[in-house]
């Protein structure tokens, strides 16, 4: 209930700020604590996820080293699996199953990957066609993304995870919404829409009629010049255009006898007389309206062709989220293959055995030496509780850290850097950062610890991990 009345404030808060209903919002999902490993903000910076404490840059992070995606969809999908690790088994295997065959498949997986690089942000684009700010440029970049799709499926009819399968049935190849695109958007349309040149001919038998009429009449004009000049016999006649008086014919002045009597002069210059006739007139009245239509109409029709796509607002946004699973998963697969990963196996039994494990961010940034893998291993009966001791630049924070990263990669759907792993499913991490004093706060680093100390003692349960 009080969920429902603060995505209610939330989307009458869009309206206001944005003058728009925001029709592209489908819907709200609730987030439930149940469903996810809760990672909150000091476990997030303390385990560098998405950027180092050093210089909150994003290389160097956890993310930084993970991100694989080749579409914008993909990487934000990834971001938030990172953020929001599953605890559930099943969901976990789902998507460990899903890279693993991905991973084998290494053929496969650089063509599917191959064809999602050429993919446009299409939420992005979406929403900008559904709040009408998108120009014929984007309805360009929505058909060239979305005639990927049918390779796709095809690409994706051999996989037979669960994950891959939903995504292949649940894809929705677009090619209606392609074709229509296809059919009256020009290749390279200009950037306003105010502009001619967007709608491709045979589109529209109005538009082709006017744009026939509006070159007709010019192809006329500038025959014009040729046929004056030899019916004058003024060899410097010269037909010209501006903005206050249309087309003219222009005669300079030692030529004045010569210029015949139905000659209308409009225009006296220093060196020049300017002259229209009727027929001139005729055909440049029926120019100017044919531009002027056409204009017009090539604007309608571009927004009639952009409103038809923004009804398809859902379709696009469910391919849109099917493509970025897709994503999310191979970039998981590549990841695993590159760096030598293992699929780690999930369980709720309360034990957790990481065999020669390394750290996934140090192993990388490390340059001349070779990381060193440790093994480690916690149950929730004999070995609930590990003292790690060693001198000051051992490893010990690297390999606390270590851990809690291997699970939350694995919750995540994650292969990790290992030899071998078994992982129970864990519902929180818990940190205690200690040293980053809290002086200005009249907080003293011991008085600082015992309180991060006493709260995780308070709150965490049989399936916490804390360091
Ligand atoms: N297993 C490993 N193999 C290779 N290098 C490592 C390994 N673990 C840590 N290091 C490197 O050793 C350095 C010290 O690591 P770390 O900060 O974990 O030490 P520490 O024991 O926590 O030190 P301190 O007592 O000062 O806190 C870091 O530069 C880290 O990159
Ligand atoms: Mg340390």
């Amino acid at each position: 209930m009080a969920g429902i009345c603060a995505a209610g404030a939330l989307l009458y808060y869009v309206k206001e700020t944005q003058k728009d209903d925001a029709e592209h919002l489908s819907r709200v999902l609730a987030y439930s604590l149940s469903e996810y490993m809760v990672v909150d903000e000091v476990t997030k910076r303390n385990l560098e996820l998405f950027q180092t404490i050093r210089d909150g840059s994003k290389q160097g992070s956890l993310f930084g080293i993970m991100d694989r995606t080749v579409t914008a969809m993909g990487g934000r999908l990834l971001r938030r699996w990172l953020q929001y690790p599953l605890v559930d088994k099943k969901r976990t295997d789902q998507r460990l199953d899903a890279v693993e065959e991905a991973r084998e498949d290494l053929t496969l997986r650089r063509s599917l990957r191959e064809v999602l690089d050429g993919i446009y942000d299409l939420e992005r684009l979406n929403s900008s066609i559904v709040l009408a700010h998108s120009n014929a440029r984007d309805l360009v970049a929505l058909k060239l993304s979305l005639k990927r799709i049918p390779e796709i499926k095809r690409l994706l009819g051999s996989l037979t995870p669960e994950l891959f399968v939903r995504i292949h049935d649940g894809l929705d190849d677009l090619t209606d919404i392609a074709d229509l695109i296809e059919r009256a958007i020009r290749d390279d349309p200009p950037i306003t829409i105010r502009e001619r040149g967007i709608i491709r001919p045979g589109y529209s038998h109005e538009l082709d009629q006017i744009a026939e009429i509006s070159k007709n009449g010019k192809e006329w004009i500038s025959r014009l010049e040729k046929r004056e000049r030899e019916a004058t016999g003024i060899n410097s006649l010269k037909v010209g255009f501006n903005k206050v008086f249309g087309y003219y014919i222009e005669v300079s002045k030692t030529h004045l006898k010569s210029v015949p009597d139905h000659y209308i002069r409009k225009q006296t210059l220093v060196g020049e007389e300017r002259y229209i006739t009727q027929d001139l007139k005729t055909y440049e009245t029926k120019v100017l309206e044919a531009e002027e239509r056409r204009s017009f109409l090539e604007y309608e029709l571009f927004q009639d062709i952009r409103k038809r796509v923004a009804q398809q607002n859902l379709r696009i946004q469910n391919a849109a989220n099917l493509l970025a699973k897709l994503d999310t998963l191979l970039s998981l697969a590549e990841l695993a293959d590159e760096n030598d990963y293992v699929k780690p196996e999930v369980h709720c039994d309360g034990r957790i055995f990481l065999e020669e494990a390394r750290h996934p961010v140090i192993e990388k940034l490390m340059v001349g030496e070779r990381f060193i893998p440790n093994t480690i291993e916690m149950d929730d009966t004999s070995r609930q509780v590990l003292i790690i001791t060693g001198p000051n630049m051992a490893g010990k924070s690297t390999l606390l850290r270590q851990v809690a990263l291997l699970v939350l990669m694995a919750q995540m759907g994650s292969f990790v850097p290992a030899r071998s792993a078994s992982i129970t499913l864990v519902v929180r991490i818990f940190t205690r950062v200690g040293a980053l004093d809290n002086l200005s706060q009249g907080q003293s680093t011991f008085m600082v610890e015992m309180q991060e100390t006493a709260n995780i003692l308070n709150t965490a349960t049989e399936r916490s991990l804390a360091y």
